[in-house]
């Protein structure tokens, strides 16, 4: 086991926060009991994508950050290590991180914390922003596809960076002693490049306005975090985003939004398992797409609060179409889980995935259990069935796990799923919270089963 350890997933029903390490497990795989009815509420943790992000800004503020309602997940755990990495020190408490970098003094990150999380990309703009200088390798491909950082790297240039890439490592030097004010407009509204811009300018010389920027809920949470340090920023949330720079920020203590994508996955948990479960703390409004997707179908959604939503499963669904698109369009973290819902509804749904162009292995894990899903390019045709059987399956990636995972839930007989690194990367103890609504399901070392 190495360094401190922040994360554990644990076998038992309790949800507590437990800070250990989840990345030197042995292989395991998760059993999932299928048939299962569900019942009762469900607590979401804080947004993983907020946190990373906000994780990479405490790099901004040369004092103590206190970040509240961070999800115990292993993307966490890469951060707090590549953080650290830098010269960052940080304790944790229950589910908050202090994170003091007074003494960021390094500008290179180690390729072997980058190379599995792309997010670990995003240090690149306040690295740059607070020491002229950062040197961080590319994240490379990933399971979902190439994703490139070439918006990341022209906005950098037009805020006064000199960027050269050499053996797969980003090397960025501010021109003049800070970065500078200036108008750029990005070709696609990318989450990440949206992010590490608003970062970087925060602490540039003047005015910097991004057009076409990201409106994801997770940009207007690292704004308002940074606008917490005392940064400038107007328009988060907006397709332009303006900020005037400041000479430096301070410390505050932030609480993360609850995680959008999480809520919307026991959403589809109620609904696949013809159940009804309280999902809660949730924000109403990040959980638009999702929302509308379920009632088209027949689910039954009920605001019981403004922070609680009740799902209410039917024994039969329509089918509907598809698109992932940036927000306030439906969600591709969404695309795998409402995918398996749709094979168990009825008639001819199609689900076309447009913002990564890898992201449809899933097709053939859900076929194994007995889907019918026709692949065409980016297009999913799929065919409702009657049911679907529990199989040994693979997770592919962070989201297609979730949705193997609700597929066996909703299966006849018992599903074995492996690739369980992926389901750490981003649910907080996702099984313990299943269990708690009624769900059997749990790991065994690979081979023992
Ligand atoms: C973030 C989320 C991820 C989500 C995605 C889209 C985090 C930590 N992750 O990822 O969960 O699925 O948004 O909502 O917040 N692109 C380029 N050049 C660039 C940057 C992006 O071509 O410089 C492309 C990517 O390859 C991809 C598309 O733009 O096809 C969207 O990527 P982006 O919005 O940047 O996603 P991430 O920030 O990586």
């Amino acid at each position: 086991m190495r360094g401190k350890d922040i994360f554990s997933v644990k076998q038992s029903n309790s949800i507590q926060p437990i800070l250990i390490n989840g990345q030197d497990r042995p292989e395991s795989v998760l059993r999932i009991k299928g048939k299962a009815t569900l019942s009762g509420y469900v607590p979401i943790s804080g947004a993983k994508n907020s946190t990373l992000a906000i994780m990479a800004a405490t790099l901004l503020c040369s004092g103590t950050s206190r970040v509240r309602n961070v999800p115990a997940i292993v993307d966490v755990q890469k951060m707090i290590d590549i953080l650290r990495a830098v010269g960052v020190k940080i304790t944790s408490d229950h589910n908050a991180l202090d994170i003091d970098a007074k003494d960021l003094s390094e500008s290179h990150v180690p390729y072997e914390l980058v190379n599995q999380m792309r997010a670990s990309f995003f240090v690149i703009g306040p690295l740059l922003a607070r020491l002229g200088v950062a040197r961080v390798p590319l994240p490379g491909g990933c399971a979902i596809g190439t994703r490139p950082v070439d918006l990341h790297v022209k906005g950098l240039q037009a805020l006064g960076a000199d960027v050269i890439i050499d053996q797969g490592i980003v090397q960025a030097y501010a021109r003049q002693s800070r970065l500078q004010g200036a108008k750029i407009y990005l070709d696609y509204p990318s989450v990440g490049a949206t992010e590490t811009l608003m970062m970087a300018a925060t602490l540039a010389v003047g005015e910097t306005v991004i057009e076409n920027c990201a409106q994801e809920p997770e940009v207007i949470d690292l704004a308002n975090f940074c606008i917490s340090m005392g940064a400038k920023i107007y328009g988060a949330g907006t397709k332009t985003i303006i900020i005037e720079g400041v000479d430096q920020l301070h410390s505050c203590e932030f609480g993360i939004i609850p995680d959008r994508i999480e809520a919307a996955t026991f959403m589809v948990a109620a609904a696949i398992t013809r159940s009804t479960i309280s999902i809660s703390p949730v924000i109403p409004d990040h959980l638009t797409a999702a929302i509308a997707k379920l009632e088209e179908i027949g689910a039954k959604v009920i605001l019981e609060s403004d922070r609680c939503i009740r799902v209410e499963g039917q024994p039969r669904y329509h089918h509907t179409h598809i698109e992932t698109l940036p927000y306030p369009g439906f969600p591709t973290d969404m695309q795998a889980q409402f995918m398996a819902l749709l094979t168990l509804s009825e008639g001819n749904s199609t689900v076309k995935e447009t913002v990564f162009e890898n992201r449809l292995q899933h097709v053939a894990e859900l076929c194994r259990m007995g889907a019918n899903i026709m692949l065409q390019g980016n297009i999913a045709v799929v065919t409702g069935v009657s049911s679907l059987c529990g199989a040994p399956v693979m997770a592919t990636d962070l989201r297609a796990s979730a949705a193997l995972v609700l597929a066996g839930l909703a299966a006849e007989g018992e599903t074995q799923m492996q690739g369980l690194h992926h389901l750490d990367r981003g649910y907080d103890q996702l099984e313990a919270k299943l269990r708690n609504l009624g769900a059997t399901l749990y790991r065994q070392p690979l081979g023992s089963e």
